[in-house]
């Protein structure tokens, strides 16, 4: 265990050691960046355990969520200026190149089209490279007086990798260019509020907030929900008439290889059983 590192806890996987921890709980994996001396900032270690970790937790059937969290007071202080830039920028330009590419692999492509629901808990301080992964998550619970900030103006870059269009695609353009053009903080209140996060809680609730959001979310038919995702994220970009023609084939696809054929059971729950009402819950998955 390197110094400052905090210990996993009872019952926790590390993949594959220190730099990130899994602790899995009753079908939701947390996983903890966890530099906590660093703030969680993100250097090559925690890239490349992340990638790691993200293909384990698809191919282990005991996970049913995926909840992204940090070790310690911060969510993620962004990228690392020393291990993740001026390190790098060092060195030959086809390993930066790597490391850049395994970053947009974890941080967004993977993870926005990830198989399982992912949920941002954050818990602190929330920098510059950590929107993309906060964005890239389904769904986001913060910590009321967790700290955000676009701070690349601070030291002379813009918000590059992905950051801009994560934040262009959540938020009204006059959000957007003020914190993008300040670099100004604003708190987890704040986030809820201009749509970054769904709700901000006091820090005493928030993992049980989370907690609750996961196991609504587990009493949903999982192939429904994956392809759910994929509509959301893939309609977004196409005009109206494609858009309707990707979602039709989408829905036969879904129908056609649903294993519960979650359409039938939901049906007939409703309408020959009448043992549940759709706009109040999801239909009974274990009959
Ligand atoms: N990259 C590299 N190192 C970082 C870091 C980052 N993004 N964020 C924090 N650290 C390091 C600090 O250098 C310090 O290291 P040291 O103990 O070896 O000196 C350690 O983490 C603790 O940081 P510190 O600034 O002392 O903690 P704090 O709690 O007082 O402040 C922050 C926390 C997040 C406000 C502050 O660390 C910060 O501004 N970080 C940079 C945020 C940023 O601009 N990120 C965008 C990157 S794209």
């Amino acid at each position: 265990m390197t110094e400052g590192k905090t210990a996993p806890a009872e019952g926790s996987i590390s993949y594959p050691n220190k730099s990130v921890v899994v602790r899995m709980e009753d079908g939701i994996a947390w996983v903890s960046l966890n530099r906590p001396e660093k703030r969680n900032a993100i250097n090559p270690a925690i890239v490349f355990e992340m990638n790691e970790v993200l293909d384990n937790l698809e191919m282990d059937d005991s996970c049913r969520v995926v909840v992204i969290t940090g070790s310690g007071d911060a969510f993620s202080a962004g990228q690392d200026l020393k291990e993740y830039f001026r390190e790098p920028d060092a060195g030959p330009p086809a390993l930066r190149e790597r490391l850049h590419k395994a970053n947009a692999q974890w941080q967004w492509r993977r993870l926005m089209h990830f198989s399982k629901p992912t949920i941002a808990m954050v818990n602190g301080w929330c920098f510059g490279g950590a929107f993309q992964f906060l964005l890239a998550c389904d769904l986001a619970i913060a910590d009321e007086k967790a700290v955000f900030g676009l701070s690349e103006i601070n030291w002379g870059i813009i918000p590059a990798g992905i950051v801009t269009k994560s934040v262009a695609m959540a938020v009204l353009q006059r959000q957007a260019m003020y914190y993008i053009m300040t670099g100004e903080t604003f708190d987890g209140k704040r986030a809820e509020e201009i749509g970054i996060v769904n709700f901000a809680v006091p820090k005493d609730q928030l993992e049980e907030r989370v907690r609750k959001l996961a196991h609504v979310l587990m009493k949903k038919n999982p192939h429904v929900l994956r392809a759910c995702k994929s509509g959301y994220h893939y309609v977004r970009d196409l005009p109206w008439d494609m858009a309707a023609e990707y979602l039709a084939a989408k829905s036969d696809q879904t129908k056609h290889r649903d294993p519960e054929q979650g359409d039938q059971k939901g049906m007939t729950q409703f309408l020959d059983e009448k043992s549940y009402r759709p706009g109040l819950g999801a239909y009974n998955r274990d009959k």
